[in-house]
This record gives structure tokens, sequence and C-alpha cells, in this order.
């Protein structure tokens, strides 16, 4: 079992506190209810506003990479440093990569009222690394430079991503500051365990960017409500990436599933707070901070982790493309073209884990199974995903139509989630990211119907995106 990289268990992203109030989202934002209406992503007319605010720490190098993927998520990006954060990276790499001009003080270009219109016209405002001397300024409601004018303006969801050592993370004063923050509203990321700036590790790493990206766009297209900790206290396992049966030990039967599903479910389930297990299938992605990771190669070896980590889950999540068959006869040794042309290959069936999860079912845990379709000549997806769900007893089945360069590898997916008492749920085309929230939206509404239903601690934030 491998504890993913910089990560701590848990939770690392943590809801606003109640009480907590926003105007809603400028036009990039976008409400996305379960059932579905249309969704607008990055690639809509209108492309989202976000003002990157960097302050000065040692973590901003890392904000380049934050900055570099929400503008290839189809971002308009407005970064503003502070001028602390300029002795880490300078003005021109923020102003290259953002494609706008960059000031730190309300001085630069005052005849644009920067420091109001910033604020007031982004959907979203991320502030990454957060500083504990930015973020003090920001409860104080300072505005000595752009980036608190900034956050003084701003009528949209604020999202602080701190980063810091150890002791000055755990002080009463910034636990405090923090604790204010939320109760204004804004979400303020939990940091991850891991190394700091020299030798020393411990809280305060600044989560990764592409965790930090995925929860930005989260934000944005659900609003703040939609990546609140609604999965707090559950335990959640997801299966992800595609097996290899071996037939010698270069050799494999394989799929093409990369992992991306899966592992957009465990991020989505981590930020809503749920403690996450992914067994991952030979994935070849960054793991997902925060998540355990147990890797396997095979559907036996898949099976044995999944069975052992769903013992006590809520949910489990079968996003894996798992071999139906096995060779029956792997060889020890790689079979060689000067021993001539090799016995046809016999294959024997491999055990179906989600027919084995229903069977096994703890009381109250919730399955969902993932069904790969191209269609067939009588059938459409759709049936064929009908008669799998029926078949396997799961509660949820995500059907994807595949082929033809659909799902398999892609940023983007598409479904139709059936579910055992008939409701089917369309999900337009829409991020894995994304896919990953719906997904989670509709288990969780059947785990709510399940009697431990009072162990949902999660924090809420109240704010007109609330029901969404
Ligand atoms: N699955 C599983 N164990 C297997 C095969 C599949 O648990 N040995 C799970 C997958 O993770 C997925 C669901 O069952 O959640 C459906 O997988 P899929 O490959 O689409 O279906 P199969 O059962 O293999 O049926 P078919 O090959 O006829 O499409």
């Amino acid at each position: 079992m491998s504890q993913a990289g910089g990560g701590g268990p848990g939770a690392v992203f943590a809801g606003g506190g109640p009480g907590a109030v926003f105007a809603g989202g400028g036009p990039g934002a976008v409400s996305v209810s379960v059932g579905g209406g249309p969704e607008t992503g990055p690639a809509g007319p209108a492309r989202p506003r976000v003002v990157l605010g960097v302050s000065g720490g040692i973590a901003a190098y890392k904000a380049v990479e934050v900055l570099r993927q929400l503008t290839e998520s189809g971002h308009d990006v407005q970064v503003v440093p502070t001028a602390a954060a300029l002795r880490f990276v300078g003005e021109p790499t923020w102003a290259a990569l953002s494609g706008h001009p960059v000031a730190t003080d309300v001085w630069t270009d005052a005849d644009a009222v920067r420091h109001v219109r910033l604020g007031r016209e982004a959907d979203l405002v991320l502030v990454a690394p957060a500083t504990a001397d930015l973020m003090a300024r920001a409860v104080a409601g300072r505005s000595d430079d752009l980036l608190t004018a900034t956050l003084l303006t701003a009528r949209c969801p604020v999202v602080f991503a701190p980063a810091m050592h150890t002791e000055m993370w755990e002080h009463p004063a910034t636990r405090a500051n923090v604790a204010t923050l939320r109760e204004r509203g804004v979400l303020v990321i939990e940091p991850a365990v891991g190394r700091l700036t020299g030798a020393d590790s411990g809280a305060g790493r600044l989560p990764e960017p592409v965790e930090i990206a995925a929860f930005a766009r989260a934000v944005l297209a659900r609003g703040p409500a939609g990546v609140r900790a609604d999965l707090a206290g559950r335990r959640v396992v997801v299966s992800a990436g595609g097996t290899r049966e071996h037939l010698d030990p270069v050799r494999f039967l394989g799929n093409s599933s990369s992992g991306r599903q899966g592992y957009a479910l465990a991020r989505a389930a981590a930020a809503r707070g749920a403690e996450v297990v992914v067994v991952a299938a030979n994935v070849a992605l960054p793991d997902v901070a925060g998540v355990t990771t147990v890797p396997v190669v095979s559907a036996a070896q898949l099976r044995d982790a999944v069975l052992a980590a769903a013992k006590d889950a809520d949910l489990v999540v079968m996003a894996a493309a798992v071999a139906d068959f096995r060779p029956a006869d792997p060889r020890a040794h790689k079979i060689k073209k000067t021993d001539g042309a090799p016995a046809p290959v016999v294959l024997l069936p491999t055990a179906d884990v989600l027919a084995e999860l229903v069977s096994d079912r703890a009381p109250g845990q919730v399955l969902v199974g993932f069904a790969a379709e191209t269609g067939s000549p009588g059938a459409d997806v759709v049936t064929l995903g009908r008669a799998k769900l029926a078949r396997k007893g799961a509660d949820l089945m995500v059907v994807n139509e595949v082929g033809d360069g659909l799902a398999f590898g892609t940023p983007d997916n598409a479904a139709v989630v059936l579910a055992a008492d008939g409701d089917e749920t369309v999900i337009p085309r829409t991020t894995k990211e994304l896919l990953a929230h719906r997904v989670l939206d509709l288990a969780r509404a059947k785990l709510a119907g399940q009697p431990d239903v009072g162990r949902d601690t999660g924090a809420r934030v109240t704010s007109p995106a609330e029901g969404l």
C-alpha cells in the first residue's frame, strides 16, 4: 500500500463554515444540477475569469503550474502577486503565462481602477499559496496592495490554498484567522502533509497544482455548495485503471483504460471530505493527495485489494476495466520466437469483483459499477447497461459509450447513470472531474437513504448556490 506523496490521510479540502454568504457566481459560474441541465464549461462562450493571487512564500513557484493548468483548461487568469511573491517568481513569468499585465499595487494603471474591477469581474479568486501574513491581512480587511484590495471587492467564491511551516500553520493566530475566513465563506484548502522548504516535513505544504486546479474548476462549475464536505465521515473505495493478465513476464492482455475517471472520482470524493482508498490497476498518473493508493496489476490482485478495502466502506465505485479472462498457463520465462509459434492461448474466467461485492455487501453499503459499451446491432448502450445493472445487482451503473476516441484516455466523458430503482440520469459531455462529482451526488443520495446517515458531519456553506 502506498500513501500518496505529500498528502496526509483523510480530507484534504474543507468547506466553509456555516453562515457564509456568497453573491452568486459571475457569468462563467455554471450551475450543475443532478438530473442535468445544460453544462457549459471553459469551452463555452464566456471564459471563466479567475484571479490568481500569489503571496510571498517559497511555494509561489508551484503557482506557476496552477496558472498553466487553468489557462490550458480555457480559463482567463489574471495573476495578482504580492510584492513579496515577486521575490520568488518574477513579473515576466506571470505576465507571459497569463497573457495579462501584472501589478502588485493599486497605483499602477490607476485609470483602470484595477483594485475594484478585478474583484468585481472575477468568477473566482484563488490565492495560492496563501501565507500566514496574507491570511492575517485578509482577516483584518487591509487593502494596502492590489491582492488584498481585490479580496475586499470580490463577491465571487474565494479559495485560499495556505502554505507555510507547520509551526506557523498550527499557531493559534493562524488557526483563528483560518476559522474567521471559513466563517466568512472563504473555502480554505487544508495544506498537505509532507516535505517543507528544507529537510523538515509536516503539515503546511501546498497541495499539488493539479489538486488545486481541479478544486478551483469544481468550485467554478458547481458553486461553493457543490464542493462542501458532504462525504465527511464516509469511507469510499474506488477502483481505477485497467488490469493486465500476463502471458509471460513481458507480455500481457490488457485494455486502454487510463485511470483518469477513477482518479477524478477519488479526487472529488476526497475533496468532499471522504476517506478514500483507490485501487489502481496500472495507472500512470500522479497519486492523488490525501488518498491511499493501492497499486495492483492483475484482476486477481485487484479483487483481493478491493474486497479488503470494501469491508468497512460506505461506497465502492468500480471504475476499473477488469479483465474477464486470464491466460490459463502464464509462462515464467519470456516466450521465445526461436521456439516456434506458441500454442493457442487458453483463457480462464476471472472473478467478477462487482458481483462478489454485491453478494458480500455490508449493510447500508452503496455499490456503483461502470459499463463501458460500444453498443451492438440489436441493442444500444443504455439497453446493454440496464441488463448489466440487473445482472450484477449494483445500485448504480454508469454507462459510457466507448470506442472511436470516446472515454478512454480522454479528458472528458459523457454517461447515463442507471439506478436499480429505474431512475435514469443523463450526464452530458463534461470533464471527468465534473462527471465524477455528478456520480458522487447520485451515490450520496443513495447513502443518505441508508440508516447510518448520522455519520455525515460535513461542514455546510450557506450560499445562494446551496441546493444546486
Ligand atoms: N467488473 C468486475 N469484475 C470483472 C469485470 C468487470 O468487477 N471481472 C466490473 C467493472 O469494474 C465495472 C462493471 O463490472 O464496474 C462492468 O464491467 P464491464 O467490463 O463493462 O462488464 P462485464 O461484466 O465484463 O461484461 P461484458 O464483458 O459482457 O460487457
